[in-house]
């Protein structure tokens, strides 16, 4: 075994997509690693405070975190590279679209198969970040990722993962065992 000493190093890192109006409306959409569900109805985003995300969702008091597909990899890398604080309207530079949520102060990312919609609950400046809490209000899918009973089948949103060793994306899709059901037969021995 090899040592590599203090670094965030775990595998699968999710790729989460913030979205957020800016004063003048126009989208901002960032990347995010860091973050995810924190309760049964609640999530946790793991954001340094410069980010123009931050301040649209103070100002806002809402955002939307949603799942990106392979398709939109270009797009979604971009949106964690350059920051709406410097290249302002940074998502009209995609052509990806957007339309207003109907229950926060947010957009909704047409091309994003599955969205949670989410209010601002709890703003945490704690000595090592901040963390913004957020309540989900609603969850929103893409027809095309349900199954034939019209429950949402993971392996249709060919998501994909974040590496943090080597900054690679994985795909995810192949569906392996099931959850409470695989380890079960130890529970008799
Ligand atoms: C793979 C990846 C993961 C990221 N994860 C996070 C994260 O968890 N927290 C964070 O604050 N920034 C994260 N970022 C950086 C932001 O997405 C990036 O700084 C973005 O430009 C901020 O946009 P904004 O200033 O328009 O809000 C990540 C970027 C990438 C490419």
């Amino acid at each position: 075994m090899k040592d590599f000493g203090v670094q965030p190093y775990l595998f699968p890192m999710p790729t989460y997509m913030i979205g957020t109006y800016n004063e003048d409306d126009s989208v901002d959409v960032m990347m995010m690693a860091w973050g995810g569900i924190c309760a049964e109805d609640m999530v946790a985003l793991n954001l340094e405070a410069s980010h123009k995300t931050v301040e649209n969702i103070k100002k806002r008091g809402g955002f939307t975190l949603a799942v990106p597909g392979i398709d939109t990899l270009d797009e979604s890398d971009f949106f964690g590279i350059l920051s709406a604080a410097k290249a302002g309207d940074k998502f009209a530079r995609t052509s990806l679209h957007a339309f207003k949520s109907a229950r926060v102060d947010a957009p909704v990312i047409r091309e994003y198969p599955l969205t949670l919609e989410c209010s601002l609950a709890e703003i945490q400046q704690q000595p090592y970040g901040l963390r913004i809490l957020g309540k989900i209000e609603n969850v929103l899918a893409d027809e095309k990722i349900l199954d034939e009973k019209g429950k949402i089948d993971a392996g249709k949103l060919r998501a994909f993962a974040f590496d943090q060793m080597q900054n690679g994306y994985y795909a995810i899709g192949e569906k392996i065992g099931k959850a409470w059901k695989n380890g079960a037969k130890f529970i008799k021995k």
